[in-house]
């Protein structure tokens, strides 16, 4: 049978983006309920979208052909998608209200939500949008942030509704994500969106715990205007902190990505170089159990900075380097007993090679790879797709949202605190490979995990 979404509807310019929304996610095999707010329906008319959908629009809370119409929608929903959704939408959401069939619909679900905002650059940066957008992606309610690009009335900006096609794709990985992680019967508020999380029910695993998190690719200075950086969004280290916040941690957030949401309730530390990543992470890993070193730190910085602009009419100028400080060494250095350090690399070529010779090299206890050249992976993406090497061995996760990859490396770190001592960091051993805890992943003994990662054959038996 397929799967059900709802296609929520608000009523912004981009409303007529939705009807292509509809018949891509129809082309896709789904089965597609068009809900429409009142507002919607003045930029589009229900009968646009009854033409292309699985079934006639909706658009009454009143005098539905069904008593009860957002129940009966909702609990049968697999998914709920709102493109686009408008401020006013989102703060329905956020607050919980539920006075049109789309906004009631979405707190009568347990089924994921995910919304993809689209409004004027001045409204998206509103602190009120951002923070109802930070409440509902503390809830588990995933985003597809808008893009860069010509809005209506001639204006250019943040603010335009992500491509159709970027939001069908992520409507089918949530939908895979969710047949393989099928939610508790239970009357949890889990869903979703406005009334709960889709996530994997955790609970709060790392309830008392103190963890620092870095995010974002550092920048360091050539002159007042100029600086030398790398691609680092931030994204994958902000998801660590959110899911740690929810999984009950208290988060210290130092990041280099100070535009990348935060959610209330983090401690975030806003920092430009890696020299004021040091000053910022060491203080404050004294007094954590965890570090998880996500920042994209700079190994290099100009060793002087020009004081004023350099210009074009000078002779080109000469940038000698310098090593930054080596913070994930310093953390290392000075572990305390039980304090489990994960460290990150991003590489390309070979990326699980790399990894392991760094996992031998750094000392830390867990180590996350990714191959930033694999497509949907790395830098700026809402994907990821990581490695996991640990001395228990190495676990090769499918791609997936960083949230999700957030909640596989908290998994990982539960067991090390668990494990009271840290197994000391050394190579990993070949040992048969498991099955691993993710659906979709892997932990196989380094070799196995090696041969799989370079496309080698492994038969079936070798994953038992
Ligand atoms: C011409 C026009 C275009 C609009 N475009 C947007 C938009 O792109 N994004 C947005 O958030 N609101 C936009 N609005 C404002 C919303 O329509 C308004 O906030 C409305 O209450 C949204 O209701 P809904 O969320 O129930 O659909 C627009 C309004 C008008 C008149």
């Amino acid at each position: 049978m397929p799967q059900r979404v709802i296609l929520g509807v608000s009523g912004g310019i981009a409303a007529y983006k939705a009807v292509e929304v509809c018949r891509r996610l129809v082309d896709a095999g789904l089965h597609v309920v068009p809900v429409l707010t009142p507002s919607a329906t003045r930029f589009v008319t229900p009968l646009t979208f009854s033409a292309v959908a699985s079934e006639p629009a909706q658009t009454e809370l009143w005098n539905a052909p069904v008593p009860i119409p957002h129940t009966r929608l909702g609990q049968r929903a697999d998914l709920i998608v709102i493109a686009p959704a408008t401020a006013d939408i989102l703060a329905r959401l956020a607050c919980g209200l539920a006075d049109d069939l789309l906004s009631a619909t979405a707190l009568a679900t347990r089924a994921p939500v995910l919304v993809c905002p689209a409004m004027h650059t001045e409204m998206w940066e509103h602190p009120a949008v951002q923070e109802n957008l930070a409440t509902l992606r503390r809830r588990g309610v995933e985003v597809v942030d808008p893009d860069v690009g010509a809005l209506a009335a001639g204006d250019v900006g943040a603010g335009r509704l992500a491509d159709p096609q970027v939001i069908v794709e992520r409507v089918l990985s949530l939908l895979e994500r969710h047949r393989a992680r099928p939610q508790s019967s239970g009357p949890s508020r889990a869903g979703s969106g406005a009334s709960g999380a889709p996530h994997r029910d955790t609970g709060r695993d790392l309830r008392g715990r103190r963890v620092v998190v870095t995010a974002g690719g550092t920048r360091e200075p050539i002159d007042p205007v100029r600086f030398l950086s790398n691609r680092s969004s931030g994204k994958q280290g902000h998801a660590l902190a959110r899911t740690a916040a929810r999984r009950g941690a208290a988060v210290t957030l130092v990041t280099a990505a100070p535009f990348a949401p935060a959610d209330e309730g983090i401690h975030v530390l806003a920092v430009e170089t890696a020299e004021e990543m040091a000053r910022a992470t060491l203080p404050a890993a004294e007094q954590a159990e965890v570090i998880v070193m996500a920042a994209a730190v700079a190994d290099y910085r100009p060793k002087r900075a020009a004081p004023s602009k350099l210009t074009r009419s000078e002779r080109v100028p000469e940038l000698e380097l310098e090593p930054t400080p080596d913070i994930l060494r310093a953390l290392v250095e000075r572990r305390r007993p039980g304090q489990v350090i994960v460290g990150f690399a991003a590489e390309t070529g070979d990326a699980l090679g790399k990894g392991m010779e760094k996992f031998a090299r750094k000392g830390v206890d867990l180590l996350v790879v990714n191959d930033v050249m694999v497509a949907g992976a790395g830098f700026d993406h809402d994907t990821n797709q990581v490695a996991l090497i640990s001395a228990a061995g190495i676990e090769q996760l499918p791609l997936q949202t960083k949230d999700a990859v957030a909640d596989a490396v908290w998994d990982r770190v539960v067991e090390l605190l668990a494990a009271g001592d840290p197994v000391p960091p050394s190579a990993p051993t070949d040992e048969d490979p498991v099955h691993g805890a993710h659906p979709g992943a892997v932990r196989l003994g380094t070799e196995h995990a090696r041969n799989a990662y370079l496309g080698q054959s492994i038969e079936p038996e070798d994953h038992r």
